[in-house]
C-alpha cells in the first residue's frame, strides 16, 4: 500500500555516499526532501542531481534537507557525483542513498512497474520534523520535476503551519493567503488583527508576513 498524505514516514537504515543513514536520526529537527530518482549516469537525473545541489542555500534557508535515492551503488554514485559537478557547474554534498536491493523504493513504493520493473520512478516525499509526510508527488522517468515548485510547496506548507492559513492557486510568498473555512469570522478577529477581504463568505484573503 502506497504512503499518502499524514501518513509517518517510515524510518530506515541504509548506506549513502555520505555514509549510513537512519532517516529519523539523520533529519533531526529538519523537513525533508526526499526525491527518487531512475538510474545514476543519466541526463535527466543528473540535471535534478545538479539543480538540488545548486539549490543547497534555498533549502537551507527553509530548514529542509535534500535526501536523493537511486537503485545503485555508492560506488556508483561517487563516480557519478563527478560528473554531476563537473557538468552542472555545482558542488553537491547532500546524501543520495543507495538503494541496489531496492529496500527503501519498496518501502516508499517508488518502484512503479508500469515504468520500470528495477528501477525508481521520480517521487517526491516531503517530510516534516515530525516524520509526517505532508506532500508527495510522482514524475515519470521522462519528465524532469520543477524545483521552483518544490520550494515553493515548501514555503507554503511552512507558511500554512505558521499562520493557519491555506495559499491559493499559484501563491508566491509574499501574496494574500487565504483564510479556512473552519475559521469562523469571530475567530478571524483574533487570529487576524490586520482584518482581510471578503469575496465570498467562503472566500476570505488575508495579508501574512
Ligand atoms: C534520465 O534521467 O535521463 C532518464 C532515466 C531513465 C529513463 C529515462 C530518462
Amino acid at each position: 500500500m502506497s504512503l499518502r498524505i499524514g501518513d509517518t514516514a517510515p524510518n530506515f537504515t541504509i548506506a549513502s555516499q555520505k555514509g549510513e543513514i537512519t532517516l529519523y536520526d539523520w533529519a533531526g529537527d529538519s523537513w525533508v526532501f526526499f526525491f527518487s530518482h531512475p538510474a545514476d549516469f543519466t541526463p535527466v537525473c543528473t540535471t535534478e542531481m545538479g539543480r538540488t545541489a545548486q539549490l543547497a542555500a534555498q533549502f537551507e534557508k527553509r530548514n529542509t534537507k535534500p535526501l536523493g535515492l537511486s537503485t545503485d551503488t555508492v560506488e556508483e554514485h561517487v563516480k557519478w557525483i563527478e560528473d554531476v559537478n563537473d557538468t552542472q557547474n555545482c558542488d553537491l554534498q547532500f546524501p543520495i542513498l543507495a538503494d541496489a536491493h531496492h529496500k527503501v523504493a519498496q518501502l516508499y513504493d517508488m518502484i512503479h512497474p508500469g515504468e520500470s520493473e528495477t528501477a525508481a520512478v521520480r517521487s517526491v516525499f516531503i517530510i516534516d520534523p515530525d516524520r509526517k509526510i505532508r506532500l508527495t508527488m510522482t514524475y515519470p522517468m521522462s519528465v524532469g520535476r520543477n524545483f521552483d515548485e518544490i520550494l515553493r510547496v515548501i514555503d507554503a506548507l511552512q507558511s500554512s503551519d505558521r499562520h493557519m492559513i491555506a495559499t491559493p492557486a499559484d501563491w508566491l510568498p509574499g501574496e494574500k493567503v487565504i483564510i479556512p473555512p473552519s475559521v469562523t469570522d469571530a475567530q478571524a478577529e483574533g487570529q487576524f488583527p490586520q482584518g482581510w477581504e471578503e469575496i465570498r463568505p467562503y472566500l476570505r484573503l488575508t495579508e501574512v508576513q
